[in-house]
């Protein structure tokens, strides 16, 4: 597992997320202000001119699709395809103050020359030193799976841009696209394959049991053990939307509830979870995802709200494995601030964080964090007490956004999972 960013702009991985063909270096940004900005600079261009290409490592600023500048780290290089000048090369850059997801490749009229500050890692430089050779090596291993590996992803309607590297079999590697069969998620690098796999796919919607049907939406339940070839699919495919997830091969051990818009041509899947099917440290949840087309519109925070009411069926508090990233945090706490400060604002006598847990299947850790955050929790002669003014709840549940699609329990029909033989 990776580390999270330390400062993250969710905003910008909403624009990433929509923003389309400007996430892929040739935005109009590429020309415009960069040619510009390298005219003004050229005396100091002609002095880098040397120090071109530039080395993985160097600090430098570049021009974002907002047009203005933002510091980036160099994560790799490639030659451009039409020459072998060392200005010609292309970089794969590291915006330091945004999440991962905004990663991309740029020419070199994106960066300013002028800021350029060479400060390569020591261990990637250090290469020649004999003890340092291995981590060096592992080093620019990790270095690679930071560079995405396939930019854009096709999946029924919708093509969809990519957020981070996922190790796809080799094959598919440097693939500039790949196809996905939106039911069974088998993936082929043509859509002429594609097309031809339609036709003879007879799915149409998740293998698996359909467990919840409210309206147009439609939760499955598939199980990894029995549907192996979908589960592994299904990881590839969310694994270029999650940074710092460990990829299990091990898809026995989980279960995928996969969320679906339904209409007559089939079931057209939006998000999901898996969730382990025997959990030491009571996970609920072990990774959620939103396809990008569908996000902020409330199915996270629904995805969330289902993995709580199996809890409950289940008659255990449950909560989402650790780390978080940046947006699956933002999607919890918001989920946690309404669930809890709606229970305090009914509740007018005290109630306590075990009563709290045992309601809503959150965790008490969770709980705790969640009020503590909010400043209502004050600890008394050894105990934490709950205070809630009504005032204050109201304000806090104005800022903690939508309540998001609600799950009709009523609708829901699943008994836990129980081992078979
Ligand atoms: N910018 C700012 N706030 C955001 C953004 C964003 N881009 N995305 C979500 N939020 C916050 C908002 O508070 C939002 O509520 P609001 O719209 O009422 O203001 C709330 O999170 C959740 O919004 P939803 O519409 O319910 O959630 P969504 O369908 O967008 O899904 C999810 C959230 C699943 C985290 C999605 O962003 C996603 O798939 N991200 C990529 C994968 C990921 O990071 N998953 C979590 C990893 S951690 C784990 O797996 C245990
Ligand atoms: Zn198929």
């Amino acid at each position: 597992m990776g580390s999270m960013e330390a400062s993250t702009a969710p905003e910008n991985g909403a624009a990433a997320a929509g923003g389309g063909a400007a996430c892929n270096g040739a935005g109009p940004m590429s020309n415009g202000g960069g040619v510009e900005r390298r005219l003004r600079s050229s005396t100091a261009s002609a002095s880098w001119a040397a120090h071109l290409p530039l080395e993985v490592g160097t600090r430098v600023m570049c021009r974002w699709r907002d047009q203005k500048l933002h510091p980036v780290k160099v994560i790799e290089r490639r030659k451009g395809l039409s020459s072998s000048s060392p200005a010609d090369y292309e970089y794969y850059v590291h915006y330091t103050e945004f999440n991962r997801r905004l990663d991309e490749w740029v020419k070199l009229e994106q960066l300013d020359l002028e800021t350029v500050e060479t400060d390569v890692d020591e261990k990637v430089e250090d290469k020649q030193g004999h003890e340092e050779l291995d981590a060096a090596s592992l080093r620019e291993h990790e270095e690679f799976t930071k560079v995405k590996n396939i930019a854009k992803i096709e999946l029924g309607r919708y093509e969809i841009d990519t957020w981070y590297f996922s190790p796809f079999p080799p094959e598919y590697n440097d693939c500039p696209k790949l196809f996905f069969c939106e039911f069974c998620l088998n993936f082929v690098k043509r859509k002429e394959q594609l097309q031809r796999h339609m036709k003879k796919c007879d799915l149409k919607h998740p293998p698996g049991d359909e467990i919840y049907r409210c309206g147009t939406l439609s939760m499955f339940e598939v199980d990894g053990k029995k549907n192996k070839v979908y589960g592994q699919n299904l990881c590839y495919l969310a694994k270029l939307f999650l940074d710092h997830k460990t990829l299990y091969y091990d898809v026995d051990l989980f279960l995928f509830y996969v969320l679906c818009e339904c209409d007559d041509r089939g079931c057209h899947m939006v998000g999901y979870f898996s969730k382990e099917k025997h959990s030491e440290e009571s996970y609920n949840l072990a990774c959620i995802l939103t396809l990008p087309p569908y996000q902020r519109k409330g199915y996270g925070k629904f995805l969330i709200a289902f993995s709580y009411e199996l809890s409950k069926k289940e008659g255990k508090v449950g909560t989402p494995e650790r780390p978080l990233s940046d947006l699956g945090l933002l999607s919890y706490r918001g989920y946690w601030t309404r669930v809890l400060l709606e229970i305090l604002k009914k509740h007018k006598s005290n109630i306590s964080i075990k009563e709290l847990s045992d309601m809503t299947a959150i965790k008490a850790d969770d709980i705790l964090s969640t009020l503590q955050s909010l400043d209502l929790i004050q600890y008394r002669k050894g105990q934490h007490v709950i205070c809630a003014d009504p005032k204050v709840l109201d304000r806090h549940l104005k800022a903690a956004g939508r309540g998001g699609l609600e799950v009709d329990v009523s609708k829901l029909i699943w008994t836990p999972y129980k081992e078979q033989g």
